[in-house]
């Protein structure tokens, strides 16, 4: 730990312990948190908080908080509050085991808001007041200007909207990311908003520090302490198959003069198949990459590293140990073409549609005429959260999304005649991939498009059920513009939910 991270004389001396820090978050405060998919989250101050909660409840008070966070944290932060029962109102996207027992027990109220609505909400005074902001910077400098961590998320507005302001000077965090990050302040409140001058994945429209008014900053606490870093399982033979009809459809596209050799900056979401496109567009045929993203993962990163992406813009890292290695090892090269921006830029509507972005994202499951649920098991329970999978694929110039056609070791399909809950409509999906192949639903109405999902994506064990069920709802349906027979597509459901055979 050093104290040379933290220039400013007067913030040194609002240096305190993580314990004495958390006695000035009162209960029933929001708190708005930094982190974003493991990355920049404050490390210390929410275990010390959790401690604190603990002891309220012990002295019979209960103690809760509302924890906003740019999206996903780690265990230290989402994990901690939520073993102690600590967070009243959870928001906006989070993947942590703990809390999603509790949100789904009933006992954690929980918003899944698009990411980049978050910052703008809190603006339009849409979410009651941010009491408290706790942000991870990797330095102060002598003027008081922050340097942002590995993720920016919502940061620029946490400090912004809070009364009182926590920062944690993590000195794990590398001091060469300073200069890396894009931080624009023009964004204004309708009806004054003017259009944001971002052009080109790499362009920099802001400035690389966070600002913050000095006099709201009540503790600053030193930590030195690891982002959460997982590791991404290697590409198995399903997500390389799926990584291969996307390669083939993309170089289709391109032939039919739909898409430039260097294809339109690529966005990818979250998870393990996400990281395997990129592990195989590096393998493939494009030159010249670029990409507007939200979270730049491994895959990315080699990408960068053997040249196909030329730059990346994203608004945090999620890397595990071995890429964060490579990419300590030669920041100062990556500086140059890795962008980290507010997550209100980062996957704004106005950019990602001006930029005409390929979308890539994970879903739980698609049904026959294109619509996909990318966060509800059975229809009721959460899994993570609709992160910013709606702002890139309502946006795209290609909406993408992919999934292996089987879960749960091939009990349940996860192209279902009617999904169980409705994320992204029909209207914002073009493209439907799993590793039995690709179905580009785009000038398809809803009865050609059935018959593209059931022979492209399903799987072949449940290609015979599904036809079944679409020739039936086809015969029997009140309408046949999407076909549906409501009590079968119950049952279809609450047979996977059973075990039973479909
Ligand atoms: N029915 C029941 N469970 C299913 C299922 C289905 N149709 N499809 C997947 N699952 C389960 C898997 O079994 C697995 O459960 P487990 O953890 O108990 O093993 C879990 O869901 C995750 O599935 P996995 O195949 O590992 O997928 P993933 O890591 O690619 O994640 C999402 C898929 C949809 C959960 C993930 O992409 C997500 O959270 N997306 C929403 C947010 C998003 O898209 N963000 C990016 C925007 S930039």
């Amino acid at each position: 730990m050093s104290e040379s991270r933290i220039h400013s004389s007067a913030l040194r001396n609002k240096i305190m312990s993580a314990d004495e820090a958390a006695r000035l978050i009162h209960n029933g405060a929001n708190v708005g948190m930094s982190g974003f998919t493991g990355s920049g989250y404050p490390k210390v101050l929410p275990s010390a908080l959790a401690r604190r909660i603990m002891a309220a409840n012990a002295e019979g008070d209960r103690f809760r908080v509302g924890v906003w966070t740019g999206a996903s944290t780690a265990p230290d932060l989402d994990g901690a509050l939520a073993a102690v029962d600590g967070i009243e109102m959870r928001l906006p996207y989070q993947s942590d085991p703990e809390c999603r027992k509790r949100i789904n027990a009933g006992e954690m109220e929980y918003i899944d808001i698009h990411l980049s609505h978050v910052a703008q909400f809190v603006w339009f005074g849409f979410l009651g007041k941010l009491d408290v902001a706790v942000v991870e910077v990797a330095g102060i400098l002598e003027d008081g200007r922050l340097v942002p961590s590995s993720s920016v998320g919502n940061n620029k507005t946490w400090l912004d909207q809070a009364d009182k302001v926590i920062l944690e000077v993590n000195s794990w965090q590398s001091p060469r990311l300073e200069g890396m990050h894009d931080i624009y302040y023009g964004t204004q409140l309708p009806p004054n908003r003017q259009p944001i001058p971002l052009i080109r994945p790499s362009d920099r429209i802001g400035e690389p520090y966070l600002r913050c008014d000095p006099d709201k900053i009540v503790a600053v606490v030193e930590t030195h302490s690891p982002d959460r870093n997982s590791a991404f399982t290697p590409p198995d033979q399903d997500s390389r198959r799926i990584a291969g009809h996307i390669i083939e459809f993309l170089q289709h596209e391109v032939k039919k003069g739909r898409l430039p050799a260097s294809l339109l900056p690529l966005q990818s979401g979250v998870g393990n198949i996400a990281n395997a496109v990129m592990a195989g567009l590096n393998e493939g045929p494009f030159e010249n990459l670029t990409a507007y993203t939200e979270v730049l993962q491994d895959g990315m990163l080699e990408m960068l590293k053997s040249g196909k992406l030329g730059c990346a813009s994203a608004t945090a890292f999620s890397l595990s140990n071995d890429a964060l290695a490579e990419l300590n090892a030669d920041l100062d090269r990556y500086r140059e073409r890795i962008i980290l921006r507010p997550q209100e830029i980062s996957n704004h509507p106005e950019v990602i549609r001006r930029l005409g972005v390929i979308a890539m994202n994970g879903m739980i499951e698609a049904d026959i005429y294109g619509n996909v649920n990318s966060t509800h098991v059975m229809g009721s329970k959460i899994m993570n959260g609709i992160g910013g999978s709606g702002d890139f694929a309502r946006n795209a110039y290609l909406s993408i999304f992919m999934t292996p056609s089987q879960a749960k070791g091939g009990a349940i399909s996860c192209i279902v005649p009617m999904v169980s809950h409705v994320d992204h409509t029909e209207h914002d999906v073009q493209v439907l991939v799993t590793e039995q192949g690709l179905a580009d639903l785009r000038g398809l109405s809803p009865r050609q498009r059935a018959k593209a999902v059931i022979e492209n994506c399903a799987h072949p064990n449940f290609r015979p059920a599904l036809r079944d069920y679409y020739n039936r709802a086809l015969a029997q349906s009140p309408g046949k513009h999407t076909p549906h027979l409501l009590e079968e597509v119950f049952n279809w459901h609450l047979s996977a939910l059973r075990g039973e055979p479909m």
